[in-house]
């Protein structure tokens, strides 16, 4: 089961952009985050959601979705996230992060692939630029985005080649490929 959903959890970031997602929705997969571990149980993330196509667009012109190409600059007009959960450190409770966001960015997307939803950490964020565009107070920093919505792209998963190279790619058909090493290649003792 838990495989299941962990196989299933790839980076999206093509959507179908009409599908909204509900305030609520956004709300229960922070709480997922609540729940997971935090270094000495400081718990010093806090979220911004955005669910309606306005604060939507004040989000999406300062993210890296994918890398950039000559086939893509980012999902087009229609295929882009319905929903973003914005993972900020609060520097009044705690000066470092550790891998906490990573934590609840691993326990939110899998909450939203459980849901038949699907998203993307983005953390190659213009951090200033985002933190203008939403006001948000300086006491917070961005650590990262998620971008959420329903998935509209195939993902697989295969094995890294002799190459050793590890970029993702995507075929003529559209198809998302996503080497990953192999299981005797990591364990190293
Ligand atoms: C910390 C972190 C930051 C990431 N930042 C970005 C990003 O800025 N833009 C992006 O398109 N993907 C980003 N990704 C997604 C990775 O590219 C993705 O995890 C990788 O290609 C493997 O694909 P998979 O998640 O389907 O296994 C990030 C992933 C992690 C863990």
């Amino acid at each position: 089961m838990l495989r299941d959903l962990v196989l299933q959890n790839r980076s999206r970031r093509r959507f179908y952009q009409d599908v909204p997602i509900e305030h609520e929705t956004l709300r229960e997969l922070v709480d997922l985050a609540r729940c997971s571990a935090s270094a000495a149980n400081r718990q010093p993330l806090k979220y911004i959601l955005s669910y309606d196509p306005e604060k939507n667009a004040l989000i999406f012109p300062h993210l890296a979705i994918g890398r950039p190409s000559k086939d893509w600059h980012g999902p087009p007009e229609g295929e882009r996230p319905s929903a973003y959960i914005i993972i900020l450190g609060d520097t009044e409770i705690s000066k470092s992060f550790g891998c906490d966001h990573g934590i609840a960015a691993q326990s939110i997307l899998l909450g939203a692939t459980e849901r038949g939803l699907g998203g993307c950490m983005v953390g190659l964020v213009k951090k200033a630029e985002l933190s203008q565009s939403l006001n948000i107070p300086p006491r917070y920093e961005i650590l990262l985005v998620l971008a959420l919505g329903k998935p509209r792209e195939t993902v697989v998963l295969e094995t890294v080649g002799p190459d050793g190279n590890t970029d993702y790619w995507r075929d003529s058909e559209g198809v998302h490929h996503v080497p990953k090493r192999r299981l005797d290649d990591i364990i190293i003792g």
